[in-house]
């Protein structure tokens, strides 16, 4: 009956990722191809998968078909400016009431938790963000990652799963778009193509629209976890080892300073969260952050939030700018939600001159990869200052590094924690204390390993003492399979 509005995509199924070409390929030998093929491993399926029963397909269909005519009529006919007004209660009625007589208009008949949920979706477009509502309320969703309108992905325990949310076009991804960063006070179209904001749920979200994104707009939602997880929580997971924890604690206490390095979406921001419940009660802690995401415990605690320049390229306050300022503000310690920028300079120098026990995390994949970032940061600030000079700075300034990974199962763990014990010659020093050893991959590709000690005792061990950490040595020992 609607069938103007039928999806153009084949057998209206959600569009698969990653489709391997190789099936496609013309077969021309057959005999030998097979042959190599048994050398490798079958082709995984892309790790994007739908899985709703057909029937439940066909009836949610049915329903978006129904609800893009309705909602239609909905902006043909009502004065939605009013409506943004109008009470939660007064708008729900409101739309019930227009969906029932549009339904009865077209003579179509829905069962009462189909009429439900129709409604709903009518109020979320209206109200909140359309087809994004149902994911940013689904707690068990991570990341939501829109490519156009018509693929929408999410990420779910450390996997991709494609969902069958579509937008209507283009168009309405952008009406949606336009909601979130107008709410904001930002602005993106052809001129300023993208933005980065974070939403009121505390949320972070960027987008890039066309012509830039080339196939429809590109968004992506980092969602905001009310209960962050806690240390406990990561031991429990298996993120890392109650030997690990109990190692971090020390470190934390007695003012070591740490940088949390990682890949993105690695796990970085929870860790360092996770780790910021070591810091006592009673030190002033300031909180410096692109997006504020930290949820600090401590009563002390003073938050900034840096902000990119408005749509006149004015008003721009940098970490920079907020770290500066904010070592004026006689913090103990100092965390800084990523470092990215010139800002390392200020940060190695708070962490060398008083501002103890301060952390913050940086892109990289592995400990000495994070030593080179770091250098490569102080470069890239234009600080003319010979190599030795810059490592040796880094070597008094940072104490420990914390390595987040997530791994090829989408599971996050800390695969690396390592100390700066100095510099020999020209090169900085560093020992592994403790490591995730993998040892090899269950038949359901999950990864198989244990947390292990190195068998290299801390350097700060004394000074874990002295501060009444007094950890067994047995923590740092390796452990068998
Ligand atoms: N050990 C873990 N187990 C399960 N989920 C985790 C774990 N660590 C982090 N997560 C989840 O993974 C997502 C990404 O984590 P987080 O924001 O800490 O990563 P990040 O490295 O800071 O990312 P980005 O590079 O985007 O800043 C979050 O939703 C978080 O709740
Ligand atoms: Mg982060």
């Amino acid at each position: 009956m609607f069938s103007r509005y039928k999806k153009t995509t084949e057998g209206a199924q959600p569009v698969k990722a990653n489709k391997t070409p190789v099936a496609e390929a013309p077969r021309t030998a057959p005999v030998e191809e097979a042959q190599s093929v048994s050398l490798r491993k079958p082709l995984q399926k892309a790790a994007a998968t739908t899985s709703p029963q057909d029937k439940d397909r066909k009836r949610k269909e049915r329903l978006s078909e129904i609800k893009i005519e309705l909602h239609r009529a909905l902006l043909d006919n009502l004065n939605l400016g009013a409506l943004e007004s109008a009470t939660e209660a007064d708008l729900r009625a409101e739309i019930a009431s227009i969906a029932g007589e549009a339904l009865e208009e077209r003579s179509i008949v829905l069962n009462r938790e189909d009429r439900s949920t129709l409604t709903q979706d009518l109020y979320d477009e209206v109200r909140g963000l359309g087809p994004l509502e149902p994911l940013l309320k689904d707690d068990t969703v991570n990341d939501i990652l829109v490519n156009g309108p018509q693929q929408v992905f999410v990420e779910r325990a450390g996997r991709l799963e494609l969902t069958d949310t579509t937008f209507k076009d283009e168009k309405h991804l952008l009406r949606i778009i336009d909601k979130i960063v107008s709410a904001v006070g930002r602005r993106v179209d052809e001129s300023n193509p993208y933005v980065d904001a974070r939403l009121q749920d505390g949320s972070r979200f960027n987008a890039m629209v066309p012509p830039v994104a080339v196939d429809g707009s590109l968004v992506s939602i980092r969602k905001f976890k009310k209960d962050k997880l806690g240390i406990d929580d990561l031991v429990n997971f298996g993120a890392f080892s109650e030997e690990m924890a109990a190692y971090l604690q020390a470190a934390v206490a007695t003012r070591l300073n740490v940088i949390v390095s990682g890949g993105t979406g690695s796990g970085k921001t929870t860790t360092l969260n996770a780790l910021s419940s070591f810091i006592d009660n009673a030190e002033r802690i300031l909180t410096i952050e692109d997006t504020a995401e930290l949820q600090l415990q401590q009563i002390h605690v003073g938050r900034m939030e840096s902000r990119p320049p408005n749509v006149e390229g004015k008003g721009e306050v940098s970490p920079r700018d907020c770290l500066k300022n904010a070592l004026r503000m006689r913090p103990d310690r100092i965390i800084v939600g990523e470092t990215r920028g010139e800002e390392v300079i200020d940060m190695l120098q708070a962490m060398n001159t008083g501002h103890d026990g301060s952390m913050t995390t940086i892109h990289a994949n592995n400990p000495r990869d994070g030593i080179s970032r770091l250098e490569n940061m102080v470069a890239m600030a234009g600080i003319e200052m010979p190599l030795k000079a810059v490592r040796s700075q880094i070597a008094s300034a940072v104490n420990l590094l914390v390595q987040a990974s997530r791994l090829q199962d989408g599971s996050r763990r800390m695969t690396s924690i390592t100390e700066i014990t100095g510099m020999e010659g020209d090169v900085i020093s560093m020992q592994e204390i403790f490591r995730f050893q993998r040892v090899g991959l269950s038949p359901d590709n999950k990864i198989i390993g244990h947390f292990t000690g190195t068998g290299v005792r801390s350097n700060f061990s004394e000074r874990f003492r002295l501060w009444g950490y007094d950890l067994p040595p047995s923590i740092y020992e390796p452990v068998g399979e």
